[in-house]
């Protein structure tokens, strides 16, 4: 089973830039053109939040569209940029999301691999957050089939990252998340975005690994107390090999105009 994913697309549809510097319209074709075009091609799609920049109804509409580009079924969960009405709004229809309740969480039944998506949005605030109700609706989703191998993905890390700025906002309930997350050894990792950059981490008992933007990069300084910056760096997307055997493989692909695979040839001296 493969799964890619694609993370923080900060999508804007009114013909500017974002932060005056990114075409997020060509980084989503961009995206598009390469996963269809990767061979083997990838099972499923996962969008781990900030889909939008500002949650217009006109950038999810759009979103949408393009996402129905793709020749394999995406899953969205929302980020701080996202609007919970608008995503339902525009996805309700695919059946995973469920037509009302407070949160966007869902479980994905028809894998080898069982599929978590979480809802970390915390209201009026960039952090990220778990509250009761979603922790015990974890608990309850992940207590019903212990014996299958499960990823959970999700948009905010509930762990720090070492770049200062990201980490200002703690992660409400990252000590309880992480008690249940313990608790089920099934888990084979969890996948997450929002910082902007690929880290991964040993926590909870699995590994958790975070993706890039399909747009911008936050600037890798590990200086306690650095100031919030961005680079242009390549846009990439997890692709994630998972089998009963090995378990969960975790690589990256990058996403831009590097061209075709160039055969070996013998370097000669
Ligand atoms: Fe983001
Ligand atoms: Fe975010």
């Amino acid at each position: 089973m493969i799964i890619a994913q694609i993370s923080d697309l900060h999508l804007r549809t009114d013909g500017r830039l974002l932060k005056g510097k990114v075409d997020t319209m060509a980084a989503l074709n961009a995206a598009i053109k390469h996963l269809n075009n990767l061979s083997p091609r990838p099972d499923l799609v996962l969008a781990t939040g900030d889909l939008v920049n500002k949650a217009h109804e006109q950038d999810y509409e759009i979103m949408r569209r393009e996402f129905d580009r793709l020749e394999m079924p995406v899953y969205v969960i929302p980020g701080n940029h996202d609007d919970r009405d608008m995503m339902r709004q525009h996805f309700t229809d695919q059946g995973y999301l469920g037509e009302n309740g407070p949160f966007l969480q869902y479980a994905l039944e028809d894998y080898p691999l069982r599929l978590i998506g979480l809802d970390t949005k915390r209201d009026n605030h960039d952090g990220g957050e778990m509250c009761t109700d979603r922790l015990q609706w974890l608990d309850d989703t992940l207590s019903s089939e212990p014996d299958r191998p499960t990823l959970i993905f999700m948009h905010h890390p509930p762990f720090v990252s070492g770049i200062g700025f990201m980490d200002k906002r703690p992660f409400l309930n990252a000590d309880k998340l992480e008690t249940i997350v313990k608790r089920h050894p099934q888990i084979t990792g969890i996948l997450c975005g929002h910082m902007h950059r690929p880290i991964s981490v040993a926590w909870g008992g699995t590994i958790a690994c975070v993706a890039p933007s399909l747009v911008f990069q936050m600037t890798m300084d590990l200086t306690p107390g650095a100031a919030s910056s961005f680079m242009l760096e390549p846009a990439a997307c997890p692709i994630v090999l998972w089998n009963e055997d090995h378990g969960m493989i975790y690589h990256c692909s990058q996403i831009g105009p590097y061209g075709d695979p160039n055969p070996f040839v013998v370097d000669h001296l």
